[in-house]
């Protein structure tokens, strides 16, 4: 096998399953998770394995006590970044389908991360408020991977519930390369190149983004740090 310009999803698959295979033991409190959300008919649209545990890595690194996910699916990423917290944190995910909700906490109990994750249904940005009221925050870690139209309000409110040094980390920002793409029509992607625009004119953030390719196809994340001092 050689690389070339004709890689594809194919390609990336055999190599993401050799790195899998070498770096992430076999799990099956996450292969239960995967299994149990395909059975119940959920999106095949949860974070590939190695990306979860570069979610976990990340938030392990920062010693992260406090974590807010928009966007949870099945509990797929939220099961890796539970199991980062540090002693005595928690996880707070936002979750708009009950069904998905329904899924999720089954999976997170049996991975044995009832008592410190917290799965709340509603429309994220209805939510929110209420976690602000509630004064939730600030958190330490914010993966934004909703509905992608939403992104530029939820990155809003991820820099009203963050502080210094908090990481907030973008899922879909790149879309087989259609966010570069000015004439694209798909409002998914109009969402994300929105995105950009908003960190662009936010000084308040250091930022980058990558591009990758996997088992989950052509796509990227955007990372993001609340600078010291903002
Ligand atoms: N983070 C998950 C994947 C999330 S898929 C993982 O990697 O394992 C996106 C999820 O966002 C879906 O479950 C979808 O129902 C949910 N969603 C869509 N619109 C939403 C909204 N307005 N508020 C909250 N969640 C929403
Ligand atoms: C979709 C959503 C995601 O969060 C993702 O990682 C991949 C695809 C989607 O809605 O198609
Ligand atoms: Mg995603």
């Amino acid at each position: 096998m050689q690389a070339n310009i004709f890689m594809d999803k194919a390609f990336w698959t055999t190599v993401d399953r050799y790195i899998v295979a070498h770096l992430l033991p076999a799990d099956s409190a996450l292969e239960q998770a995967q299994a149990a959300s395909a059975k119940a008919g959920l999106p095949d649209i949860a974070v590939s394995p190695n990306h979860g545990k570069l979610l976990y890595l990340l938030a392990k690194i920062l010693g992260a006590k406090r974590i807010l996910e928009i966007g949870t699916l099945g509990g797929y990423s939220t099961i890796w970044l539970a199991r980062a917290l540090a002693p005595g944190g928690s996880l707070i995910t936002l979750e708009f389908d009950p069904k998905h909700a329904d899924v999720a906490r089954a999976n997170i109990g049996q991975a044995g991360l009832g008592r410190v994750v917290q799965v709340r249904v509603g429309a994220a940005l209805e939510v929110l408020p209420l976690l602000e009221a509630e004064g939730r925050g600030p958190f330490d870690v914010i993966f934004i991977d909703a509905d992608k139209i939403n992104t530029v309000p939820y990155f809003t409110w991820a820099m009203k519930l963050s502080h210094p040094g908090s990481l907030i980390i973008v899922d879909n920002v790149v879309r087989d390369g259609a966010v570069a793409d000015a004439a694209s029509t798909d409002a998914s992607v109009q969402g994300m190149q929105r995105f950009y625009e908003a960190v662009k004119a936010e000084p308040r953030v250091d930022a980058t983004a990558i591009q990758t390719v996997g088992i989950k196809g052509y796509d990227g994340m955007a990372i993001l740090r609340v600078k010291d001092g903002a």
